[in-house]
């Protein structure tokens, strides 16, 4: 599978079979993510990979009772250890690089064929209490993998014409 039909078939998988992932397979998409770049390359960021089910439960209650959360058979926490970190453009440094390996863990979670989903609707110290993450460190986004059990659906996008401009801003 090359790079362009991984983004094609990527899609939020929110119903997963009841089946684990392979450590050999969770190994090799955690590499995808250490390989992402990152600001002054600091690797300021740790996952903390949940596979525990009771640890599971309590996180459907912290990500605003999404059900699926407990159904993935791997939810990952990213966390950001520098919050405060802000680039000279202005903008926070954490949540851009904790995009980047995600996006990698997303994209070669297609490969293995595994589904994932962001979950970003989650209170952020509910999730730190149970991870036992300090609150000096923020909670970037949660994510889970499993094997999918549902079927893909149409994406619905923007036409490139409504998104792109080129030389000035419109
Ligand atoms: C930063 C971010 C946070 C998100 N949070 C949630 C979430 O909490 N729950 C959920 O079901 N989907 C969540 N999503 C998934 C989006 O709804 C989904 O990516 C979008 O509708 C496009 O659909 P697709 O991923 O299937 O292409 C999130 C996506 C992103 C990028």
């Amino acid at each position: 599978m090359n790079v362009h039909e991984a983004i094609k078939e990527r899609r939020s998988v929110r119903a997963y079979q009841d089946k684990p992932v392979p450590e050999k397979v969770l190994t090799k998409i955690l590499e995808a993510a250490r390989l992402a770049p990152s600001a002054r390359n600091r690797q300021a960021w740790k996952l903390v990979v949940v596979r525990e089910a009771q640890i599971r439960k309590k996180l459907v209650e912290a990500a605003n009772n999404q059900q699926f959360v407990g159904e993935a058979p791997v939810v990952i926490a990213a966390v950001g250890l520098t919050p405060n970190d802000i680039m000279r453009c202005d903008i926070p440094t954490d949540p851009v690089d904790v995009a980047i390996i995600l996006d990698h863990i997303t994209l070669a979670a297609v490969e293995e064929g595994l589904g994932t989903c962001w979950i970003g609707s989650f209170f952020q110290d509910k999730v730190r209490e149970v991870l036992g993450i300090p609150s000096s460190y923020k909670v970037v986004e949660l994510m889970t993998l499993g094997y999918p059990a549902d079927s893909p659906r149409p994406k619905s996008r923007k036409p490139l014409n409504e998104i792109v401009f080129y030389e000035k801003f419109i």
